[in-house]
């Protein structure tokens, strides 16, 4: 708890789902908090908790280079996380460039910063378990990275270049590969678990994207922030994981139908969910294997997958007013 006391930690995504519950940990345990971000979100954890008062915010994008240089050069940080990214698979389908810009181009960008000025700065930088691309399961961090999805090379291009700042140029950076998120805040409704849960709330059918036959693997987002701190803070006192990624999931393998049904039967109710199967290029089957984190820093989520779900239904349940 106390490590993250009077550092100063620069977060990219804060008004996004997992930036707002990075926020959230690093402000409860004593972080002196900086944003970089587009525009307010006021539906976002960083505004409706009231984290907003809390940090400096610097109103501007990722991309504007001058806006990067001047804030490495008046401000000395001692962790960056990483999280901004376009995260919405079908838009990087209908857009390539930008899903890659808004990766690539601002990993690199931040990447660099912190090697020409700030080289002793911790980075953790969000890739994902997409990263892997079209593999067998379960994915482990020594399989070579095969994507094909424009999200997909996306996120192993930043994974990648967060691997070659650590292991090249000597820089503490670590690389999160996590599975679906889930948890309260997140309003990303095409996303099945929001989807769902708002579907059955609103006594309307879930409607899958897929086949309802893909598996996925999931990371409540409470046990998802607690990853990327306790990276961070590993990374800062042991030079062997610069550059290194690692897995963290509940290591679950569903059925997103068999999961849809869970949700409906937790809920109460008796919907019956409609497969629609318009998904387009996607990875059939993801599952993470987290022994790496597990045996290099001693990770285990605290919360497991059923105990995250029933928190989840149970937030937005109380927080209807913020999503009807
Ligand atoms: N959601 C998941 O299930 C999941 C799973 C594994 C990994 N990840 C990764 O975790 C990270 C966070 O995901 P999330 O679900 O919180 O996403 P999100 O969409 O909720 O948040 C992303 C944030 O990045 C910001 N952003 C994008 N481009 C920017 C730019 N140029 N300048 C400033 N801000 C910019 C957006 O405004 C948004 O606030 C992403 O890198 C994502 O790829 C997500």
């Amino acid at each position: 708890m106390a490590y993250w006391r009077g550092k100063t930690v620069l977060v990219t995504g804060a008004t996004g789902f997992l930036g707002g519950w990075v926020c959230r940990q690093l402000l409860e345990q004593g972080a002196a908090l900086v944003t970089i971000q587009r525009r307010a979100r006021d539906k976002s954890q960083f505004y409706h908790a009231g984290f907003a008062a809390r940090a400096t915010i610097i109103e501007g994008s990722l991309s504007d280079n001058a806006l990067l240089a001047r804030l490495f050069a008046d401000r000395r940080f001692d962790a960056v996380f990483h999280l901004a990214s376009m995260v919405d698979v079908n838009a990087a389908l209908r857009d390539p460039p930008a899903a890659l810009h808004a990766s690539i181009d601002t990993t690199a960008a931040l990447l660099e910063q912190v090697r020409l000025t700030q080289p002793h700065a911790t980075v953790i930088v969000a890739s994902s378990d997409k990263a892997y691309g079209h593999q067998p399961v379960p994915f482990r961090e020594s399989r070579p990275l095969e994507p094909l999805h424009p999200y997909e090379i996306a996120k192993a291009t930043q994974d990648l270049l967060a691997q070659s700042y650590g292991k090249l140029f000597g820089l503490n950076t670590g690389i999160t590969r996590c599975g679906n998120f889930f948890g309260g805040y997140d309003f990303a409704f095409e996303r099945i678990i929001p989807h769902t849960i708002s579907r059955v709330l609103r006594g309307e059918a879930p409607v899958l994207r897929s086949d309802g036959q893909f598996t996925r693997d999931f990371l409540y987002i409470e046990e998802a922030a607690r990853a990327h701190l306790l990276l961070a803070e590993k990374l800062a006192g042991d030079p062997s994981l610069r550059g290194e990624a690692f897995n963290f999931s509940h290591g679950v393998e569903l059925t997103i139908l068999r999961l849809v049904r869970q949700i409906i039967v937790l809920m109460g109710s008796t919907l019956e969910p409609v497969i629609a199967s318009t998904a387009k290029a996607e990875i059939a089957h993801l599952r993470l294997d987290s022994a790496k984190a597990a045996a290099k820093l001693e990770w285990t989520p605290a919360l497991d997958f059923a105990a995250g779900l029933s928190r989840t239904i149970a937030w937005y349940r109380a927080n209807q007013d913020l999503f009807a």
